[in-house]
């Protein structure tokens, strides 16, 4: 079966390409960009999509996700989590190694791509841990890791804190030409901290993570990635501290990329107010002027992508005092709305929001995806940027709920996903 989407705006970045045209797809590859649509719409074997007014761009690619499985099938599961992409209008999604066990060896790695492949919706890569068990003292498995399809190592939520044991990890992946992934984070310096430490975590009488215990972390990883040559790709940045410091390395020539999250660049720790649980993660929402720096570093490219760090509990575990809740918020359903906000608030174009979530975040773990390119596997999300929607955490394809942005207006309505040539979503 082909398809033809007809009429849309097409938007591919990695081609330069923003033209309204139409897009065949065939044997699950882009084919062409007929310039008519008759022949096909004659054609009972080619289903016609009518993109008119709509934009038509490749697939988004998220390269940081939590699966939860195996371990947490209650938050979230592979099939759940896919369900919620292709939702989202994400095509690819990259796994973080926090499951149980640790995705730190190919048997688990294996496990999850056979998941993937035999119920997921979309393309699915993992991230092998950096250390066993996520312990942060010897390494994982990388090479049998790598060669079993992780793209990355990460212990993401378990920062490495030996600068030694991060020295060779950087060291050993450079011969697979893969990144290391780092949540930078001192764990000593944000200790039981739940929040921000500022003015709101006084007021609200909550212990403080301090920007620094990022910034330092940041500053490290910088540093151990300039004397390995390694590629050193920094997770949800949030502080203007690390800003700063990776635009810096940047233009000093360091193996550095990074990535900052939908609610970093909406949302300050003002949310935390009314002790919403589900305004915690980590790193926490910031200040005012982390968040401007944040949207800032997007602007001037300092920071390269956006990604989710789509975290799903459970509504019993949030739906505890602030203190014990766990950090993380769902956010694969509703990174288009906030993203296109960026544009209405003329921060980015509408291409650069594409390119941040396309060709950028796969060119980062090289997954050869983000991409209309007539050949390419045909991930195509085909979305309204002007239709206004309204965030119902209900609505959700996610098994968890845990959103800050439940009520929201905003704009930017995902009509059609499609996977390798399959409709995997339509609204
Ligand atoms: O908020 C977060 N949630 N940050 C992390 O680093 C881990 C994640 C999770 O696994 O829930």
């Amino acid at each position: 079966m082909s398809i033809l989407i007809k009429g849309g705006r097409i938007i591919d970045p990695s081609q330069d390409i923003d033209k309204v045209t139409n897009v065949l797809i065939e044997d699950g590859t882009i084919k062409s960009f007929p310039r008519s649509a008759t022949k096909y719409e004659k054609d009972r074997k080619t289903q016609v999509i009518n993109a008119r007014g709509k934009i038509v761009s490749p697939g988004f690619v998220d390269i940081h996700v939590h699966l939860r499985e195996p371990g947490f099938e209650h938050k979230e599961t592979i099939k759940t989590g896919c369900d919620s992409a292709a939702a989202g209008g994400f095509t690819t999604i990259v796994c973080m190694p926090n499951t149980n066990p640790v995705n730190d060896n190919a048997s688990v790695t294996e496990y999850i791509l056979l998941k993937a492949r035999t119920e997921g919706k979309v393309n699915v890569f993992p991230i092998g841990a950096i250390t066993k068990g996520e312990k942060g003292e010897s390494l994982a498995q990388i090479g049998e890791m790598y060669e079993a399809g992780c793209v990355g190592v990460s212990d993401d939520g378990m920062p490495v804190m030996n600068s030694k044991v991060m020295r060779h990890a950087m060291e050993y992946v450079k011969a697979f030409d893969i990144p290391v992934i780092s949540h930078a984070e001192d764990k000593n310096l944000s200790g039981s901290g739940v929040m921000n430490e500022g003015e709101m975590s006084t007021r609200l009488g909550l212990e403080g993570i301090p920007c620094a215990s990022e910034d330092v972390m940041v500053s490290r990883d910088i540093n151990v990635a300039e004397l390995t040559g390694a590629h050193l790709h920094i997770c949800h940045v949030s502080s203007e501290a690390s800003v700063r410091l990776i635009r810096a390395a940047k233009k000093r020539g360091v193996r550095v990329t990074a990535e900052v999250t939908p609610h970093h660049f909406t949302l300050t720790d003002k949310a935390v107010d009314s002790y919403d649980t589900n305004a915690k993660m980590n790193p926490p929402l910031r200040g005012e002027a982390d968040m401007k720096a944040c949207i800032e570093g997007l602007k001037d490219g300092t920071l390269d992508v956006i990604a989710t760090d789509h975290a799903p509990h459970s509504e019993d575990e949030k739906k505890v005092e602030f203190n014990l809740a766990p950090f993380g918020i769902v956010g694969l359903e509703t990174a288009l709305p906030l993203s296109l906000k960026l544009v209405e608030d003329k921060v980015l174009t509408l291409n650069q929001v594409i390119s941040k979530l396309t060709d950028a975040p796969s060119a980062i773990l090289k997954l050869n995806r983000g991409t209309l390119k007539k050949g390419a596997p045909a991930d195509v999300v085909i979305f309204d940027p002007k239709k206004k929607v309204k965030i119902d955490r209900e609505t959700f394809h996610s098994k968890s709920k845990n959103t800050p942005f439940h009520g929201w207006e905003l704009k930017g309505e995902i009509n059609y996903t499609i996977v390798n040539g399959k409709v995997v979503y339509s609204a």
